[in-house]
């Protein structure tokens, strides 16, 4: 169930040259959150732009017992522009949490994330999940630069084994990843994989998925306009068996099966 609430801002900080971390102190009942689901921000307007508005982002961390909500975002237009301007003790609206997020079939027992930039804070939480339920995580993070890299010590810290590609030249490249990924298929290590953030990557792994029979979850990014389910703004097609349909991402998503995922 999602709630609309008061949340207090405790930090809001810098993690890298690109990235902020947004911590809040929200209340029990937008706290019972699910890995790959997102919040809407009433984000403040930041001087001389648009009046306030709500701005889709997916959950970073959440801690119901320490009344703890994390956001990791880059300042890229008037929304994360307001959200910069945050300092502690201000009040943030939230309104969450909204969404699917990400499920764990019984036998998928070594998983692998593939995903770049902020695609990687979407499935940070996923690697908390893996650990409570005793799963294998490898997590393969893509980014341009090393130092870009994204959830790299969170992932390590809930046990996941962390390969970091980049694209100078450490090697992010098609090919390099691929090659990659197909080792660890050979050595019998994925039962499922997870994605978010690059086109390219899901279109890689759909393939190998299809190639192995390996399954598969997307956390989709979509232009969002209300995020519960009403405008019909985040409406994209999917793939259901051999028909093409419709489906609001921020509703029946933003988790799909990869599979079902038109480029
Ligand atoms: Fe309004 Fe999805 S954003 S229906």
């Amino acid at each position: 169930r999602c709630a609309e609430a008061r949340a207090i801002v405790r930090a809001n900080t810098p993690v890298n040259g690109e990235y902020r971390l947004l911590t809040l102190d929200a209340p029990a009942e937008v706290l019972d959150c699910h890995p790959g689901q997102f919040f809407q921000l009433l984000c403040p307007e930041p001087e001389g732009e648009h009046p306030y508005l709500r701005r889709p982002m997916s959950i970073y961390g959440y801690d119901a017992e320490a009344g703890r909500l994390q956001f990791l975002y880059k300042v890229a237009g008037a929304g994360t522009r307001g959200l910069a301007t945050l300092v502690p003790g201000d009040a943030l609206n939230v309104l969450g949490p909204l969404g699917q997020g990400f499920t764990m079939e019984e036998g998928w027992r070594n998983l692998m994330l593939v995903a770049r930039g902020v695609g990687l804070a979407t499935l940070a939480p996923l690697a908390r999940m893996a650990q409570q339920e005793g799963r294998r995580l490898t997590a393969v993070c893509s980014a341009r630069r090393a130092d870009l890299a994204m959830s790299v010590d969170l992932f390590r810290s809930f046990g996941a084994e962390v390969i970091v590609v980049h694209d100078e030249d450490g090697s992010s490249s098609p090919e390099a990843l691929e090659a990659l990924i197909r080792a660890r298929i050979a050595a019998g290590g994925v039962d499922a994989f997870y994605t978010c953030g690059s086109s390219r990557l899901l279109r890689l792994l759909q393939t190998l998925g299809a190639e192995y029979g390996i399954p598969g979850e997307v956390a989709m990014e979509q232009q969002m306009a209300c995020g519960i389910g009403m405008c019909q703004a985040c409406v994209r097609p999917f793939r259901e068996g051999d028909r093409r349909v419709q489906r609001r991402v921020c509703r029946e998503g933003p988790v799909f099966p990869m599979a079902e995922a038109i480029l």
